[in-house]
């Protein structure tokens, strides 16, 4: 999509689309005068009729029958918010009514009130993101119709370094979360680990980028014993993915992105009920939003040294699976005993986090859909963040904000290691009936090794169960943009 800036009015520029934001109860702006004039006052009398106000995501399109340079008109309610997800919000409405009355390209009225550079980002971001769609196994889908242009305009509207940079980031971001949300909406036969290790390699190539697939062999020797543990329920052989991004300069930074890559999670011998497995596919989101993000980094420049980790495997109640009594020895000498199959996304991050943590990162930041106690706290809109660091905890917060990826913080309680006492190991798999995003993330601290650390437990908003604006039901590819943006600040 070619993005371009106009200084111009309404009644002169010339596309398929005219989309003028519209402030709620703010009818007598002078671009819609002058728009209603041109109409000969037929606007204002649709305005009337349709009752129209301007509230957040109502709409009025309104065809212009000659009259004017632009072929269809779109009133876009904005409410009375002016945040940046107002604008995301709005430039996904903008994409979806382009794409029902087959418009290739749309131009917008671009006067925010304010911090125009935020505003135009997370509008391109909105445009962008709405164009997804997962059609592969339909056989009656027609590819959507393309956009291929978006014009801002305003009379004496300039684009400027700053907001160019902006939109470079935003658009390059993009094809990240897209990928993101192709692995995790593929069907789980098909997202095997060995499938993830190859999207791995295939899509993170580029300067600077190389990826390494360990297979059970190498998994064996680098003693990665939770994964191990995991997968002898499995046919499918496990995988261990590291990507590796070395800048061209002397890197500023050292990163550790971690994801869970759980490609189906039935919950192994704990089996889990029919209607939780429907959506278990979803289980490799936190890795799938790891390969994203790494796959963008030669298109972003950062003078970073970034790994990144997936551990992946289907959890399966095979015939050898691990049974619920068994214990866990890990590569830094602690233990887990294993007292439910189902809580096995913490045991493959363990290993995970133990191994990034030898090599001394700056921070290590791990992704993964890990209970649906953070569900049931925070919904499916909002992820849980832990950290071992206030100030690493505060720039994710402010990077969400941001991205509109949003993210609430949730405490580290010590005294709830208590409920993860073990009586024949250094700790258990799973704590006492309250609390479980708290317990879990409070296992994965046991292997961070005082690096400091977040987890982003984003069970709930990886996964959209009815089209969220910006997505359609399915895979989301949470965390690719924030992750992104968090990149961008060191
Ligand atoms: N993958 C699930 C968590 C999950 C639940 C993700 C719902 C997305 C939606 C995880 O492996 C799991 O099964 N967790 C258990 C932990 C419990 C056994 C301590 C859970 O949350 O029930
Ligand atoms: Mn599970
Ligand atoms: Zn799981």
């Amino acid at each position: 999509m070619d993005i371009r800036f106009r200084d111009t009015n309404v009644e002169t520029v010339k596309t398929d689309l005219l989309i003028l934001p519209v402030q709620e109860k703010r009818l007598e702006e002078p671009a819609i005068r002058a728009l209603d004039r041109r109409l000969k006052g037929g606007l204002r009398e649709r305005i009337q009729k349709s009752k129209f106000s301007g509230v957040e995501g109502s709409t009025l399109l309104y065809s212009t029958a000659g009259a004017l340079p632009a072929r269809q008109l779109l009133l876009l309610g904005m409410g009375n918010a002016t945040d940046s997800d107002t604008w995301r919000k709005a430039g996904a409405r903008g994409r979806k009514e382009a794409l029902a009355i087959g418009a290739q390209e749309m131009a917008l009225f671009f006067a925010p009130e304010r911090e125009p550079i935020t505003a135009a980002g997370a509008l391109v971001e909105g445009v962008s993101l709405a164009s997804y769609q997962f059609n592969k196994y339909r056989s009656n889908s027609t590819p959507p119709i393309e956009l291929k242009q978006l014009t801002l305009f305003k009379p004496g509207l300039k684009k400027t370094a700053a907001m160019e940079k902006t939109l470079g980031m935003v658009q390059a971001s993009i094809p990240g979360v897209f990928l993101a949300r192709d692995l995790i909406n593929e069907p789980p036969s098909i997202t095997t680990a060995r499938f993830l290790g190859e999207q791995a390699q295939r899509h993170c190539r580029g300067r600077g980028l190389s990826v390494e697939v360990w297979g059970k062999k190498k998994i064996e020797a680098m003693k990665l014993t939770g994964l191990l543990a995991v997968n002898r329920g499995s046919h499918e052989e496990p995988r261990f993915i590291v990507i590796r991004y070395k800048p061209s300069g002397k890197p500023r930074k050292k990163v550790a992105l971690i994801g869970k890559g759980i490609t189906f999670d039935s919950g192994g011998l704990s089996l889990k009920p029919a209607k939780s497995m429907e959506t278990m596919k979803l289980d490799m989101s936190g890795g799938a939003a790891v390969i994203g993000t790494m796959s963008r980094l030669p298109h972003l420049g950062f003078e970073l040294d970034v790994t990144g980790y997936i551990p992946t495997t289907d959890n399966l109640p095979g015939g050898n699976a691990q049974k619920p009594g068994d214990i866990i020895r890990y590569l830094n000498g602690k233990t887990i005993e294993v007292l439910n199959t189902d809580a096995e996304g913490r045991l493959i991050l363990a290993d995970a986090l133990a191994l990034a943590a030898k090599q001394k990162p700056d921070y290590m930041i791990n992704l993964a859909t890990l209970t649906g106690a953070c569900v049931v706290a925070l919904g499916t809109a909002v992820g849980g963040l832990f950290s071992n660091d206030p100030s690493l905890a505060e720039r994710l917060m402010r990077c969400a904000e941001a991205t509109g990826e949003r993210l609430w913080q949730l405490p580290l309680v010590r005294e709830y290691r208590e409920h993860l006492k073990s009586s024949v190991a250094d700790m258990k798999n799973i704590g006492g009936s309250h609390g479980g995003a708290i317990t879990a993330a409070l296992i994965l601290q046991e292997f961070v090794d005082n690096i400091p650390w977040a987890h982003l437990d984003i069970a709930g908003p990886a996964f959209a169960e009815s089209d969220t604006g910006i997505c359609p039901k399915g895979g989301t590819g949470f965390g690719v943009r924030t992750l992104i943006k968090f990149l961008s600040t060191l």
